[in-house]
C-alpha cells in the first residue's frame, strides 16, 4: 500500500513528496532545419517525459556555430526550433525550454571542462572526424573542443538522462570520463549521467545514401526530409528512395541498407515490428512500400507542421517561453558553477 500526503489540494503519494524527480536534459543545434532524424532520434524521445522527469530542453546555438552560419537564417533558424519543439508535445509549462547562448554559464564551465579534457579524447571523436573532412578550411578550435561544451551542457543541470540519437552516445561517454575526473579530483560535485538512445529510429539515415546519417547541415536533395517540409515533397522523396534491386522487403543493414532505413522509418511511424512489415509488404513489391511509408510520415508530421506554423506567428509568445525558459535554466546551471569555481580555487566575486 503506498502512503499518501494529505493537505487543502488533495492526496499526493508520499514518494512524490520524498523523492525530487530525475532530470532530463537535451539540447540540437540549430545548424539547419530539424529532420525528421531529429525528431524519431531525439525529440520523439523527449515528449511526454515531464510528469516522472524535470525536463530541460535547448537549441544549442553556441554548439552551431563551430561551422559557419549566416547570422540571420541562425537567428531564423533558433525561434524556429523553439515553435517545432513545442509543436512536437514539449509543453513549454512543464519543460524548461531555452536558448544556449542566453544561459552565460554553459560557456563558463564550458572553458573550465576544456582544461580537464584531454587533447586525446578530443582528437578521438568521431563527430570532429567527419566534420573537420567536410569542412577543412575551417577547423577551428570551437570544433575540436565541442565535447567540453557539451559536456558543460550537461553536467550544469546534473541530469540523470541525456536523450540522444546514436550518433551523439561517444560525446556523452565523454562527458562521462570528464565528470569522473573532475569528482576524482574534488569530490562529488557532478552526477554521472547515462546516454538515454531510442530503440527503434537512433540512426534514421539518408533516403537516397542510406550509408550516410539523414542530417539537418547537408545541402538540399540529400534524402532527407525536414519537419516542415509539406505532404508532397515528404512523398516525392519517399518515391526517390534508394532501395535495392531485389524485391523482397526484409530488414538486413548490411546487405539491405535502403529498405532497412525505411523499414526502421515505418516502424517508428506506426508502432509495427519488422515481422509484421515484412507480412504486410510481402509479394508487393517496393512501390507500395514507399507509398505507404512516405503516407506514414506525412500523418506523423502533419499535425505538428501545422502546429508549428501557427506557433511561428506568434513571436511574442515564443519569446515569452525563451525569457522564462532561461531565467529557469539559469537558476539551476549557476547553482553547479558556483560550487565549481569554488572547488578550482576562484576567488568569489
Ligand atoms: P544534433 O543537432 O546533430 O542532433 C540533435 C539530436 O538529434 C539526433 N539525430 C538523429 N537521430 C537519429 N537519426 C538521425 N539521422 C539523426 N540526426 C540527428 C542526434 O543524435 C541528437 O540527439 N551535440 C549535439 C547537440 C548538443 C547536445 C548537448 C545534445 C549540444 N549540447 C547536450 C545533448 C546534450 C548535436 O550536435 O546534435
Amino acid at each position: 500500500m503506498p502512503l499518501w500526503h494529505v493537505d487543502e489540494k488533495g492526496a499526493v503519494p508520499m514518494e512524490q513528496i520524498t523523492q525530487p524527480k530525475k532530470r532530463m536534459l537535451s539540447g540540437i543545434k540549430p545548424s539547419g532545419d530539424l529532420t525528421l532524424g531529429s525528431y524519431l532520434g531525439a525529440i520523439r524521445n523527449w515528449k511526454g517525459r515531464e510528469d516522472s522527469f524535470d525536463c530541460f530542453y535547448f537549441m544549442a546555438d553556441l554548439h552551431a556555430i563551430t561551422v559557419r552560419q549566416d547570422p540571420a537564417a541562425l537567428r531564423r533558424r533558433t525561434i524556429e526550433q523553439l515553435a517545432q519543439y513545442i509543436a512536437c508535445g514539449l509543453d513549454p509549462e512543464k519543460n524548461t525550454l531555452f536558448i544556449q547562448s542566453h544561459v552565460h554559464q554553459h560557456a563558463e564551465l564550458g572553458w573550465v571542462l576544456d582544461c580537464y579534457t584531454m587533447f586525446g579524447e578530443l582528437s578521438r571523436m568521431t563527430q570532429f572526424k567527419d566534420k573537420s573532412a567536410k569542412n577543412a578550411d575551417n577547423i577551428n578550435g570551437g570544433l575540436f573542443t565541442y565535447p567540453s561544451l557539451m559536456a558543460a551542457d550537461i553536467l550544469l543541470y546534473q541530469p540523470d538522462y541525456v536523450p540522444v540519437g546514436e550518433d551523439q552516445k561517444q560525446h556523452v561517454e565523454l562527458c562521462h570520463a570528464v565528470a569522473r575526473r573532475f569528482n576524482g579530483i574534488y569530490g562529488e560535485v557532478f552526477k554521472l549521467p547515462e546516454p538515454f538512445v531510442p530503440k527503434v529510429g537512433a540512426r534514421i539515415m539518408s533516403l537516397t545514401n542510406p550509408s550516410a546519417k539523414m542530417s539537418k547541415s547537408e545541402a538540399e536533395d540529400t534524402g532527407r526530409v525536414l519537419l516542415m517540409d509539406s505532404p508532397e515533397v515528404i512523398m516525392r522523396q519517399f518515391k526517390r528512395a534508394v532501395t535495392d534491386s531485389d524485391t523482397l522487403v526484409h530488414f538486413d543493414r548490411e546487405k539491405k541498407p535502403g529498405v532497412s532505413n525505411l523499414m526502421t522509418i515505418y516502424a517508428a511511424c506506426t508502432e509495427k515490428s519488422h515481422e509484421q512489415i515484412e507480412q504486410e509488404f510481402a509479394g508487393q513489391g517496393y512501390g507500395a512500400f514507399k507509398t505507404a511509408v512516405g503516407e506514414a510520415v506525412v500523418e506523423t508530421l502533419r499535425p505538428i507542421r501545422e502546429e508549428a506554423l501557427r506557433l511561428m506567428k506568434d513571436k511574442a509568445y515564443l519569446e515569452s517561453v525563451y525569457q522564462t525558459g532561461a531565467q529557469k535554466a539559469s537558476y539551476v546551471a549557476e547553482k553547479t558553477l558556483r560550487k565549481v569555481y569554488k572547488k578550482v580555487g576562484f576567488v568569489a566575486r
